[in-house]
């Protein structure tokens, strides 16, 4: 393991409860640092002192406890955690979660969450079955939280059936599995991703038609691959999966901001669809009509070149530096120039011409360039367009030897 992982145990009230200190030292063995939180339910059963003498670190229990906000809050412990594991997660807890409830310390810290999230569901046979939790789990399941057990067994409560929480052991093992790409992480990535806004008054800006998709399916396939992945991502565009970091930013100025401090990297793409433009005067206040002639006169500037300007920062430059060339005709020609005058390592030339859809859309067409070679890649899913890429810079960095 190369750097401790930070996990956040939410433990629930159930008679599972008891494993959540033996799943705490387990973790502790496996060089995890572990912070505990309580539900009132898991009051009952367990003790913020016990947890704290495991762990370690103090237990906050209450939402309001002046003390506890003044040292870490709710949104910090949320941000601090790589993991948060909800161990036992009671039939309540699933439903609280389902449904977005933030009326406690757990849950709030849970709906603040943006690292991933792994219940370990703990209940009574029938509650198990009972449609309504089936329905909360699914519903759990499809914004993106993952489950680990229950599994068969006889219960405290004298049934036996589906419902028991899976032993400490197990448990750890599935942490260390979701955990797996930042665990092994031996390469740092930075991938910049769908369109920025540049403001022109409060209410207006100009930007264009980037998704996001494409920038963020490479994250997701770096990052599936034990690439550690810094995500900087301009507005409303596609998200990849949990447990990267994210900056979210606005402007090409704020994106090489989030870029520059995010290095030192191993690899940067550009995936970002940049503005070239910001008016050259942000008006304070909204531009009224009455105070202009018939047309709207607008001056913009050259933005910074976040490619070229990555490409070029000498001894923080990553090993590779990878652009894309967003072209509407003359795809190598224009991608070629592009490879030089940026001084990027590799181009992803993609026609964006008219009636491809591709900005937007789901499938993409890659014209690869470096100094020596050419590749016209089929037309395939940006999914794919991600997977194959990744291949090639990791094929890339292992060949470097780093
Ligand atoms: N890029 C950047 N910063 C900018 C503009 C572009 O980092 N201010 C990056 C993009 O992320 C992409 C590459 O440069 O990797 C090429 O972007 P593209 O929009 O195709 O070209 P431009 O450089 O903007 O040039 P033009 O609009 O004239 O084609």
């Amino acid at each position: 393991m190369t750097a401790q992982k930070k996990i956040l145990l939410i433990i629930g009230g159930g008679i599972a409860s008891y494993k959540s200190l033996d799943f705490i030292r387990k973790l502790k063995e496996k060089n995890f640092e572990v912070k505990g939180v309580l539900t009132k339910a898991g009051e009952q059963f367990i003790t913020p002192l016990s947890v704290a003498s495991i762990t370690g670190n103090s237990v906050p229990t209450d939402l309001f406890d002046p003390d506890n906000e003044a040292h870490f809050s709710h949104i910090e412990l949320a941000r601090w955690a790589d993991l948060i594991v909800v161990a036992p997660a009671t039939a309540d807890f699933i439903a609280k979660a389902a449904n977005g409830l933030a009326n406690d310390l757990a849950s709030t810290i849970l709906l603040a969450a943006t690292s991933r999230v792994v219940f370990a569901p703990a209940m009574n046979v029938r509650m198990w079955e009972n449609q309504a939790t089936q329905d909360n789990i699914r519903q759990l399941e499809s914004y993106g939280y993952a489950f680990m057990g229950p599994t068969h067994g006889s219960m405290a409560c004298g049934e036996y059936g589906m419902g028991r929480m899976l032993e400490p052991l197990d448990m750890v093992s599935k942490v260390e599995q979701i955990l797996l790409p930042i665990i092994t992480s031996k390469f740092k990535a930075i991938v910049t991703s769908g369109p920025t806004r540049e403001a022109i008054d409060p209410v207006r800006y100009i930007s264009n038609l980037s998704s996001g998709k494409q920038g963020s399916e490479i994250a997701n396939a770096l990052y599936n691959k034990g690439v550690d992945v810094v995500f900087v991502t301009g507005p409303g565009s596609s998200l990849p999966q949990a447990g990267m970091e994210i900056i979210e930013v606005n402007s090409a100025e704020d994106m090489l901001e989030g870029v520059l401090k995010s290095l030192p990297a191993d690899v940067f793409i550009s995936a970002a669809a940049v503005s070239d433009w910001k008016a050259v005067a942000y008006s304070e206040q909204k531009l009224k009509k009455s105070d202009q002639d018939q047309n709207l006169h607008l001056t913009f500037v050259q933005n910074p070149d976040i490619l070229q300007t990555i490409s070029k920062s000498g001894k923080n430059r990553p090993k590779l530096v990878v652009g894309f060339a967003a072209e509407t005709n003359d795809l190598r020609n224009n991608s070629n120039q592009k490879l030089t005058q940026k001084g990027c390592d590799w181009i992803l030339g993609n026609d964006i011409g008219e009636g491809t859809n591709v900005m937007g859309g789901d499938y993409n067409q890659i014209l690869f360039l470096n100094q020596t070679a050419s590749e016209n890649w089929p037309r395939m899913t940006k999914k794919d367009v991600g997977e194959k890429l990744a291949d090639k810079i990791l094929a890339f960095l292992n060949d470097k030897g780093s």
